[in-house]
């Protein structure tokens, strides 16, 4: 396979420009400038002060009971001095022990609370310090329960609770009929999400995000179609768990914001062909996929209907701020997670990375078109590198969203935002090159940073292991 022409090769906007508009993707790249991230945005009677948003992002480095770390406290301080003024849910805080992707998540406890409101006020109060005020910064968090994906015990363990059983995914992840959640589970496990809301409205967080994507639980029940009793079936059932969550929250909680980050679609589990290129999992060509919530029925494409009805439903509840994304990191990472280089349990790219970009921006287009009235933060924009600033402010000067997400390049440029504000040059060594590594360290257990470009964990011994594994498996390909 030919490798994709990179962004490092495209040496100019122009020339990027003409690369764009000769691929015929849909990557708005015509602003004339980036003013469009300084304008504030009017919301729920306040003001938060640009378009830029930080994504939810995990550092797989609390303590194993679930409070923030140093390792977590830096990784936050950085988030607050970024620029952006929009903090999109933090990261994902498991409600629960049982529900916790890894053992050293987030989790949002009475024996954490503290310690977390302790980490949020400082992230308010070095806003201040560098940027004058924090009273248009606005802070969520983004809470979760990872379902077919907890690692609570052991990281290399998978102890699934599951919503049904998904012919592909259940050999993928090896589930059992043991895996799945009873009604009355699902029940308790609503139970832990609005405690989990109540104890984030204590420590002072502007918003809850209730966290429906990349395959987690409350996204899987979106899907399950199969599944028999009050929450499968029919989309008024799929959608039960979620407004049961609702209704106990806002009777929970006095100012609390409810917030969505919705796979807008999702598709058909990819895996490895004989030359390492991701391919979709085989599935009968007569039969329609109906696994996929957002999909088109192919398993390779997407119908924003259902999506769509479920966000005018979450309106109902007072749900007006939504962050788009799509697919799963688990198995299709490069729709999710567009990158030039594949992560260590992934493959290479099936299209080029930024058609995977493109397909971002388009979905969250088409929400923002049927539903105007929703604030739309977008996702997966990091694979832009040099020309993220200009394809983020196209896409806002052409109101196909409201704010631009980063995820993985603020970890590596971990000031980027202020400095499209303030006019200055990119800082060129450190923009992400989507490398991966954030994502391989704690696929192998160890914690989440970015190794290759960050001195800090260029430092740490971890940083020795991963250039060792990627030798291995070098050797063995
Ligand atoms: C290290 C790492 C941790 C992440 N943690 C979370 C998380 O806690 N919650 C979530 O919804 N998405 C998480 N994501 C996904 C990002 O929020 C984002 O959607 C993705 O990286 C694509 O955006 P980007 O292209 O700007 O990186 C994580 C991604 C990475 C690389
Ligand atoms: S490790 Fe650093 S360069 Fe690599 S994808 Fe993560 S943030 Fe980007």
């Amino acid at each position: 396979m030919e490798p994709y022409k990179k962004i490092t090769e495209l040496k100019s906007a122009e020339a990027f420009h003409d690369f764009v508009k000769s691929s015929g993707w849909n990557l708005p790249c015509d602003a004339a400038g980036l003013e469009a991230f300084s304008r504030p945005l009017e919301h729920r009677g306040g003001r938060i002060g640009n378009r830029w948003a930080i994504l939810p992002m995990e550092g797989w480095d609390c303590e194993p009971d679930g409070n923030p770390s140093e390792l977590t406290a830096r990784r936050w301080g950085r988030f607050a001095t970024s620029g952006a003024k929009l903090i999109y849910g933090t990261e994902a805080a498991a409600v629960m022990h049982e529900g916790r992707s890894n053992t050293r998540q987030l989790w949002i406890a009475p024996h954490t609370y503290d310690r977390i409101a302790r980490q949020l006020e400082a992230m308010r109060k070095a806003h201040a310090r560098r940027f004058g005020s924090a009273d248009d910064f606005r802070l969520g968090l983004q809470l979760t329960h990872s379902g077919r994906y907890s690692h609570p015990n052991d990281d290399m363990q998978l102890e699934s609770r599951i919503a049904w059983h998904h012919p592909l995914l259940d050999k993928k992840f090896r589930n059992g009929p043991k895996d799945i959640a009873s009604d009355d589970e699902l029940r308790r496990i609503i139970e832990r999400f609005i405690e989990a809301a109540r104890l984030a409205e204590r420590a002072g967080f502007d918003f809850v995000d209730i966290k429906h994507a990349h395959g987690y639980l409350a996204h899987e029940l979106l899907s399950a179609v199969e599944r028999p009793g009050p929450f499968g079936g029919s989309f008024e059932n799929r959608t039960y768990f979620f407004r049961e969550l609702c209704d106990g929250v806002r009777s929970a909680t006095t100012a609390l914001e409810l917030s969505l980050r919705l796979s807008l679609a999702d598709f058909i589990p990819f895996e490895k062909n004989s030359e390492g290129v991701g391919t979709p999992a085989e599935w009968p060509e007569d039969k329609p996929y109906p696994y996929a919530f957002g999909g088109d029925g192919t398993g390779l494409g997407w119908n924003l209907e259902e999506p769509v009805a479920f966000l005018r439903l979450a309106r109902k509840f007072g749900v007006s701020l939504i962050c788009a994304t799509l697919g799963s990191p688990y198995y299709c990472p490069h729709i999710q997670r567009p990158a030039y280089y594949p992560v260590s349990d992934g493959y290479l790219p099936p299209e080029h990375p930024l058609r995977s970009v493109a397909r971002h921006i388009e979905t969250a287009a088409e929400l923002k078109r049927l539903c105007p009235e929703l604030k739309i933060v977008g996702s997966g924009y990091t694979c832009l590198q040099e020309y993220l600033p200009l394809v983020g402010a196209s896409v806002l000067e052409a109101g196909q969203a409201d704010f631009i997400g980063i995820g993985r390049m603020v970890l590596s440029y971990p000031d980027i935002c202020a400095d499209v504000l303030e006019g200055a040059p990119l800082k060129t060594q450190c923009i992400c090159r989507t490398l991966g590594e954030c994502t391989t360290a704690p696929r192998a257990g160890m914690v989440s940073g970015c190794y290759p470009l960050d001195p800090f964990y260029k430092e740490r011994p971890e940083a020795k292991t991963l250039r060792e594994l990627k030798k291995e498996r070098r050797k063995t390909k």
